[in-house]
């Protein structure tokens, strides 16, 4: 969940570094660091809290030089303090390191490395890391031996960046299993390293993604990769379309603000190519899939997180109405737990953002195992998710930086609603007026969001009176039962006000206890085939005190003379319906959030890859 940048060319690596690590400010914010080579020796500076107070640790004391490395941190041993923040050095100071992961056996290595004397000045596991490469190096390894034997010594799942004094030609990186990418940026006449594509974006658009189990030796000159065991590996290099200025807030107070905004124009780019209004058919050759492989199919399991698992929930009524095919959704962290029933004929299609999410990949690991097709929906181009999986629908988002997923939850409902077509075109199963229906009502899209955007004042004034509830409950049935998990998560993550999702009808079963005059109660109510049960619900709220909030399809009177405020959304095809729905629910979250004041796209705890288990 951290970030990690490296530098090493002829500039200074120092505002490199820090421009890099402010895009990768996402990934943890509980301190930073940073590490240069200035002469023949190494400086080091690293504070607590977020990368302004290493902005202005620099500003006091100065540094410059290169190679370089850098580190923002989200804590997993050890507290957020100076002494645990990243880099962390060696005991004669020569050697730096900056990891991302968790060494699982460190308590073990600690002991033995203590044993011979070693005296550690951190809680982290990190430390081990680079005791243990000084341990190789003093035995007479090089650099790149010393690391290669020392990342064959840790259990668990890293990315690891380190560099010596004693030889500032390059830099040593490895990725070995899923904590996060390990990217490398190639320039002319130097090199980056990053966890993330927007930290080198500004220098060059090439890179090489490490898989697991591989390390690099990076130079000004050039990179050279190879298997942990030293067996060397071609580089299959990639062209990142997205340009730097993807990754910047623009005129939005924050980048959240920025991504909801930028929901038509993702959309848009999410049809662009694959949808043909004259054939009436959808194509997604990055599927690679014929008649004969989608007939095969008998099960689809959907797995993902957060966000992305209502997004999976959304797409399983999606697929299961349109294509029929049965749809399960299992969340990423139970998946491998669960002894799923996988063979041949089962799909596993994995939903992520980051393509890193550590819980998505270990289902997707464990579907592969038992003999799954492995399919993904993933935003960074090639991320683990998307080069693990058998087909890779890319969400065509761009760079999405803020904490709370936005644009990259609409996204995956439409490419899941033009995979069940797709699905049920191959096998048959549609007839053609019904499919060209489905696919026309997609060109609507990008336009419908627009229109719902537009409504953003009207959202804000909804914010102002809710900004200081203690609780709130989020109602939906059916394809918009997932949008009141996901409106109650977006307001809970970033505005730290305890929200629920629930399905409706489930409401009279035990929350309804909850309703009083300080329940607001957000009820999602548009005009589709639940909208009838959806008014009842509203009823029983409204007779037990609640404040509802309803977000409902413009013209919908019977909605608004129940509700207290209403969202309005404009009229949309009901399987489409719930990518208007979010939108509003989205805006008060960030709204919300914002009138208190609250640090948006970072909020506390969270990071926006989540590459831990
Ligand atoms: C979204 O707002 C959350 N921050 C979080 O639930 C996220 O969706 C989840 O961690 C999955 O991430 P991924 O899409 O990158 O796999």
């Amino acid at each position: 969940m951290c970030g990690i940048v490296g530098y090493i060319g002829p500039r200074d690596a120092t505002p490199i570094i820090l421009n890099g690590l402010k895009r990768l400010e996402y990934r943890g914010y509980d301190s930073a660091g940073l590490a240069i080579v200035v002469e023949d020796r190494i400086e080091v500076r690293r504070d607590a809290g977020k990368l302004a107070r290493l902005e202005e640790l620099v500003r006091a004391e100065p540094v410059s030089g290169a190679p370089g490395i850098g580190h923002t941190r989200w804590a997993t041993h050890g507290s957020p303090s100076v002494r645990n923040a990243h880099p962390h050095r060696g005991s004669n100071g020569r050697v730096v390191v900056v990891h991302n992961g968790i060494v699982e056996n460190f308590l073990e290595l600690r002991d033995e490395l203590r044993a011979e004397g070693v005296q550690f000045s951190s809680d982290t596991d990190t430390e081990t890391i680079v005791h243990l490469v000084e341990h190789h190096l003093a035995i007479g390894h090089d650099l790149t031996e010393a690391a290669r034997r020392t990342f064959g010594q840790l259990q668990g799942a890293h990315g690891i960046v380190l560099m010596s004094a004693d030889e500032p030609d390059k830099i040593v990186c490895a990725r070995i299993g899923n904590a996060g990418g390990v990217v490398l940026g190639l320039g002319e006449g130097e090199n980056f390293i990053a966890s993330d594509i927007p930290a080198i974006l500004d220098h060059t658009r090439q890179v090489v993604f490490l898989e697991s189990r591989q390390m690099a030796v990076v130079r000004r000159e050039g990179v050279e990769i190879t298997s942990l065991d030293g067996v060397p590996v071609t580089m299959r290099g990639n062209v990142i379309a997205w340009d730097a200025a993807a990754a910047e807030k623009g005129e939005y107070r924050h980048f959240m603000q920025k991504e909801i905004h930028e929901q038509v124009r993702s959309l848009t780019d999410t049809l662009a190519g694959r949808v043909d209004l004259h054939e009436g058919r959808i194509r997604l050759p990055e599927l690679n899939l014929t008649p004969d492989q989608a007939c095969r199919i008998r099960r689809i399991l959907i797995t993902a997180c957060g966000t992305a698992a209502y997004a999976g929930m959304v797409g399983k009524i999606l697929i299961e109405k349109i294509a029929r095919i049965p749809v399960e959704v299992q969340i990423g962290s139970e998946f491998r737990y669960s002894d799923p029933i996988v063979d041949e004929n089962t799909v596993v299609l994995a939903i992520s953002q980051s393509g890193e999410t550590a819980d998505t990949l270990a289902a997707m690991e464990e579907g592969r195992r038992k003999g799954a097709v492995l399919w993904s929906i993933v935003n960074v181009v090639g991320s683990q998710a998307m080069r693990i999986s058998d087909g890779s629908i890319s969400m065509q988002t761009g760079p999405e930086i803020g904490v709370a997923s936005t644009k990259a939850f609409t996204a995956p409902l439409v490419d899941q609603y033009m995979l069940a077509i797709l699905l049920a075109d191959l096998r048959g199963t549609l007839d053609e007026k019904t499919r060209r229906a489905l696919v026309a009502d997609l060109r609507l899209i990008p336009d419908l969001a627009g229109r719902t955007l537009e409504r953003e004042a009207e959202v804000e004034k909804v914010a102002w009176a809710l900004k200081d509830v203690r609780d709130c409950l989020y109602l939906g049935r059916g394809i918009n039962m997932p949008i009141a998990y996901e409106g109650a998560l977006k307001l809970k993550e970033i505005s730290y006000i305890h929200a629920e999702g629930y399905p409706a009808g489930e409401m009279k079963h035990g929350p309804i206890a909850l309703i009083d005059e300080n329940m607001p109660v957000v009820c999602l109510a548009p005009k589709d085939p639940w909208h009838e049960k959806m008014i009842s619900q509203i009823q029983q709220a409204r007779a037990r005190g609640g404040t509802v909030i309803a977000v409902a399809t413009d013209g919908d009177e019977v909605v608004a003379d129940q509700a207290d405020h209403v969202l309005w959304v404009p009229v949309t095809p009901w399987m489409l319906s719930p990518v208007v729905t979010a939108i509003p629910l989205q805006m008060l979250a960030y709204h919300i959030a914002a009138i208190r004041g609250l640090d948006v796209d970072q909020p506390r705890n969270l990071a926006k890859s989540v590459t831990v288990e």
